[in-house]
């Protein structure tokens, strides 16, 4: 039996879309319920729906953005911190596997040297790398918590070891889209805010991402990270003209002169812009299709609710 936690948020349902069109089984948990319970009933309740994996989709994220996070961070740090740690501890007493949903969102730029950023490379936009937001700060504390460490590599950047061996899986989402109109869509966000910032990211769409997470279960791939994300990355302006190309928008799209720009206008803490590689999916047999392609997808097939 198959439980998933946090099924009622925007990853959550996805999942559970997922879950059903494929004949799965299974069971859903409330992420917040969890998080504010006690470890005993969180295990009497995976025990009494016999699980035997557990998804966490649950999490923090801010409405209508991050900045949110800043003025309510206890529960920020339950919900993507102390969260997972729960997870971890009631299933590894249990024997149950399990797979987390963490977010790309604790990464900056592109790895030095160029190329995105890969998964065992240590955040470099968290609270032991500041400066970065309070969300990304819980979500790759939520990894620490799950086991993952920082450490040094001579002449490299730092690495990010796990301390033992893995016991489940960390996938990283990054910017979901599809073909949804829908205020957590980023093709949405784009469309709608007043001004863009330019930035190069890579992106994940929503189907795409729950079928692959899904898939690493089912052919039962190696236990670790993946940035589970489309190949490839896009600047802000390169999704702009695909919207325009494909005619479902062609308003006067309005760009901030800077990040600084930004920021001050627009902003109350800084947003994590980057790039990660999504090789080691790919090497595991999980294939998603490039973010181009997704991206041109998701606006031909555009509907609006
Ligand atoms: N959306 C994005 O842009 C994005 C990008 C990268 C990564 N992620 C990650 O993906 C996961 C799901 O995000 P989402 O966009 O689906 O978020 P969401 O729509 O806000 O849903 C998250 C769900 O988590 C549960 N929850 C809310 N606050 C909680 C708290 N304080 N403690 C424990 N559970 C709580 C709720 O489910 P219940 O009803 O079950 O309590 C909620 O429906 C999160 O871990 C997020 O960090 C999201």
């Amino acid at each position: 039996m198959i439980v998933l936690v946090g099924s009622t948020g925007y990853v959550g349902s996805a999942f559970k879309a997922l879950l059903q069109s494929k004949g799965v089984e299974f069971q859903t948990l409330s992420g917040r319920e969890m998080a504010s319970g006690s470890k005993a009933a969180f295990a009497s309740s995976l025990k009494d729906m016999s699980a035997s994996f557990l998804i966490n989709c649950a999490g923090y994220t801010g409405k209508p953005n991050v900045d949110a996070c800043e003025l309510d961070k206890g529960n920020c740090l339950d919900g993507n911190s102390v969260l997972p740690g729960l997870i971890r501890e009631v299933c590894s007493d249990l024997s149950i596997g399990w797979g987390h949903v963490s977010s790309g969102c604790i990464f900056g730029g592109e790895r030095p040297g160029g190329g995105g950023w890969k998964e065992d490379d240590a955040p470099n936009f968290s609270f032991r790398k500041p400066p970065c937001s309070f969300y990304s700060g819980t979500k790759a504390l939520g990894e620490e918590v799950l086991g993952w460490r920082e450490s040094e590599r001579d002449g490299d950047w730092p690495a990010w070891d796990h301390e033992d061996a893995p016991e489940g899986y960390v996938w990283r989402l990054r910017i979901p889209f599809n073909e949804v109109d829908n205020p957590r869509n980023y093709l949405t966000k784009v469309q709608t805010y007043a001004t863009l910032l330019e930035a190069r990211n890579s992106l994940s769409q929503l189907e795409d991402f729950v079928t692959a997470c899904w898939e690493c279960v089912a052919k039962k791939v190696p236990y670790g990270i993946y940035n589970v994300t489309n190949p490839g990355s896009v600047t802000t302006s390169e999704v702009v003209e695909t919207i325009k190309k494909l005619g479902v928008n062609d308003k006067q799209f309005q760009f901030f002169e800077s990040e600084d720009d930004f920021m001050s206008k627009a902003a109350k803490t800084p947003r994590s812009n980057c790039v990660l590689d999504s090789a080691r999916l790919a090497s595991v047999g999980v294939t998603m299709r490039p973010v181009q392609e997704a991206l041109e997808w998701s606006l031909q097939n555009w509907s609006r609710t």
